[in-house]
């Protein structure tokens, strides 16, 4: 049985009837298909695959070519979900040009239904030309990884100067944008984002107030153990489960009890 495709107008719509939405990151086939299947509305294949996937210290590697080959992966392995793929470091902050040529490029090789890119005010003209040519943008404001070193570490944004970045939020809107994330924002700044704006926002350590709320998925599900950012609610403790499985495992074969009879053919 085929399922309904979610597209930009559901998010629309949840948010004119005041219903939350859930997103969750995926870079894999089986993590995408089983997220597809608890039905998650958007899987968002995050330039985070850098820190999750390839082990770096912040996402500035990740290149249009990995996010290209993950986005493909993921796009294939979900009917139902929506799925966005972020445009990774340099390849929508040098020209308007570059922008909507990668934003193609990303459409068009990965098969994805939209793409995401980070700043407020200062990729407007990137986000309304990406959108003028039919590509739905994702926006992204607040703590904007991509420019870790310029605000000099992960800290919460807007707590200084929230008129500006609800001039972010408004200028994402304004430029087209289908959505907007608001990362590690005061919950109050967020609230007052998602009250002011039409499209849907999605948080991430923005608090209780955002239409839609996304975490990365190595942190729900207690993958990643490096530290517990305080916005992450871990639901499953899987570092523990898979170290116990493999430890079991070595055991089993050391021991000589791992294969047995019936895991053996005649
Ligand atoms: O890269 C990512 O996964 C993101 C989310 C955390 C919003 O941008």
């Amino acid at each position: 049985m085929s399922v309904k495709r979610v597209t930009v107008n559901y998010f629309r719509k949840m948010k004119e009837e005041g219903k939350r939405f859930s997103t969750l990151t995926a870079y894999d086939a089986l993590t995408a298909s089983i997220l597809d299947e608890a039905g998650i509305d958007l899987v968002l294949v995050g330039d985070s695959l850098g820190n999750v996937f390839q082990g770096r210290e912040t996402t500035i590697p990740v290149t249009l070519d990995h996010m290209i080959y993950h986005g493909e992966i993921v796009s294939r392995s979900v009917s139902r979900a929506f799925v966005v793929v972020d445009m990774p470091f340099m390849s929508f902050q040098v020209s308007v040009e570059d922008a909507v040529r990668n934003a193609g490029r990303i459409m068009q090789e990965s098969g994805c239904h939209a793409v995401k890119l980070e700043g407020g005010v200062r990729t407007s003209s990137q986000i309304s030309a990406i959108v003028s040519t039919g590509i739905p943008v994702l926006g992204h404001v607040g703590l904007t990884p991509q420019s870790v070193h310029a605000f000099g570490g992960y800290g919460v944004r807007g707590k200084d100067s929230p008129d500006a970045l609800i001039e972010d939020a408004l200028a994402v809107q304004e430029a087209g944008a289908f959505g907007v994330v608001l990362e590690k924002i005061p919950r109050s700044l967020a609230k007052r984002i998602t009250e002011t704006l039409t499209i849907p926002t999605i948080g991430i350590g923005a608090g209780p107030h955002c239409d839609g709320q996304v975490i990365v998925i190595a942190d729900l599900l207690g993958l990643f153990k490096k530290f517990k950012p305080s916005f992450v609610r871990r639901y499953a403790e899987l570092a523990d489960t898979i170290s116990d499985a493999v430890t079991n495992y070595k055991r089993d074969v050391e021991d000589g009890s791992f294969p047995d009879d019936s895991e053996s053919y005649d």
